[in-house]
């Protein structure tokens, strides 16, 4: 047998678990001390002792933007801090790019991740290009880290379907090229009507090629943008449902709370699944507002409670709509809970759940994922016991693991305290 992994603490079980892993795929996972199957150490090729850490499936990134990564101030910096000046900045920058450019870029944010234990990543790459230069780079970059990361590609028109020239022809031609989602921009568009009218050309689209759907929806202050209702809607009559997915929806936090409780009945029953993204949103929205600034996230307490799926993105990483970013998806889901108040004890997991369970929904990844026999022997092993601490210290992924095969290790950083009082050294 390949791998054993002993004193292991499992995400809403108690005590503690040996887990048995053979040709990639987990063959057992037992509590420590059952005498009936002991899984004894000696029988295994690699034993790691989890030391009662805590072992969970990969972190899932729903959200980001990898063309786009490690590109802040070039050309120039994004000085208002608005998603408008940032779409502006990418349009000059987009000339430049070349496959080589991109792969690189999002080759070293992809390793970043795999080190931290992110295994499964949906991109958005833009496809408002003639050239579609940024999507070739995406196809081609998830085809070559098939080995240890799993790369979903949506064809995203960063400046509109109906409002950019050529824009449904751009949209198909990614979808034939091998894009895995069709997306939209229905708030970006010139007009309302060509927001509704990109999501019905979006969905004939994704239909017809059999296509899953992720649309950047509602991204903006404003309270009358409500092309989430209209998505919804269409994912229901389509019978897409949960292959549907609504990024951002950040209107939602300025809806009247009237709107906003009939809309939360149509979202559940359309089965749509909604990606926030907390660390971007809270830094590009409210830049319109004085004081009281609006935090821009959308309701995702509220939404967890409705029954909807929500899973949480990075966004971006240094790129012309937000200057920092690290890949770590604890940081982006404390920055969730600090947002959505979300700190009762009970919900504390929940910010754990939207970086792995939920996120696996979102990118559809069914039996592909989670911890259980028979499934794929992809798991983390982070250096906390329980989401408290998780959510609290934002701990590094110790191991990680990709069907069976160790692909990163990582060793924490020590600090040796040197301190002194009047009474001497302090140990
Ligand atoms: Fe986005």
């Amino acid at each position: 047998m390949e791998l054993l992994i002993t004193r292991a603490r499992l995400p809403e079980r108690e005590g503690l678990f040996r887990i048995a892993a053979d040709k990639g795929v987990f063959t057992a996972i037992r509590p420590e001390g059952e005498a009936e199957t002991p899984l004894p150490p000696d029988r295994f090729r690699t034993v790691i002792d989890a030391e009662e850490r805590l072992l969970l499936p990969p972190y899932v990134e729903s959200h980001i933007h990898l063309e786009a990564v490690l590109t802040a101030g070039d050309p120039r910096w994004n000085e208002s801090g608005t998603l408008f000046e940032g779409i502006e900045i990418w349009a000059e920058r987009q000339p430049f790019l070349t496959k080589a450019d991109v792969k690189e870029r999002a080759l070293a944010v992809l390793k970043n991740m795999a080190a931290q234990g992110v295994l499964h990543v949906r991109t958005h790459a833009d496809i408002c290009d003639p050239k579609l230069t940024a999507l070739e780079a995406l196809l081609e970059l998830k085809e070559e880290v098939r080995a240890w990361m799993d790369v979903q590609v949506v064809a995203f028109p960063q400046q509109g379907i109906c409002s950019f020239p050529n824009g449904a022809e751009l949209l198909e031609e990614a979808l034939k090229m091998g894009a895995d989602a069709a997306g939209a921009i229905p708030h970006y568009e010139w007009t309302r009507e060509d927001g509704v009218e990109s999501l019905r050309i979006m969905f004939r689209l994704a239909q017809k090629y059999d296509k899953l759907i992720d649309v950047h929806c509602d991204e903006i202050d404003d309270g009358q943008s409500r092309f989430v209702e209209t998505l919804a809607a269409l994912a229901l009559r389509t019978e897409m449902r949960d292959r549907v997915t609504a990024s951002h929806t950040t209107a939602m936090h300025a809806y009247d709370n009237a709107y906003a409780a009939k809309l939360m009945r149509l979202l559940r029953m359309s089965g749509i699944n909604i990606v926030a993204n907390p660390l971007v949103n809270v830094h590009l929205q409210g830049r319109f507002d004085t004081y009281p600034k609006r935090r821009g996230l959308t309701r995702i307490k509220e939404l967890l409670a409705a029954g909807v799926n929500v899973s949480l993105g990075t966004d971006c990483i240094s790129d012309p709509w937000y200057p920092f970013g690290t890949g770590n998806m604890l940081h982006v889901a404390n920055m969730a809970l600090h947002l959505a108040h979300m700190t009762a004890r009970g919900e504390i997991p929940l910010g754990v759940a939207m970086v792995t369970e939920n996120g696996a929904r979102t990118l559809g990844l069914g039996d592909g994922y989670g911890i259980a026999e028979g499934r794929p022997a992809s798991f983390i092993i982070v250096d906390g016991a329980d989401p408290w601490e998780l959510m609290g210290r934002m701990p590094v992924a110790r191991h990680v693991f990709r069907k069976g095969r160790q692909i990163a290790v990582t060793h924490p950083a020590r600090t040796e305290l040197r301190l002194e009082s009047s009474a001497g050294l302090i140990t």
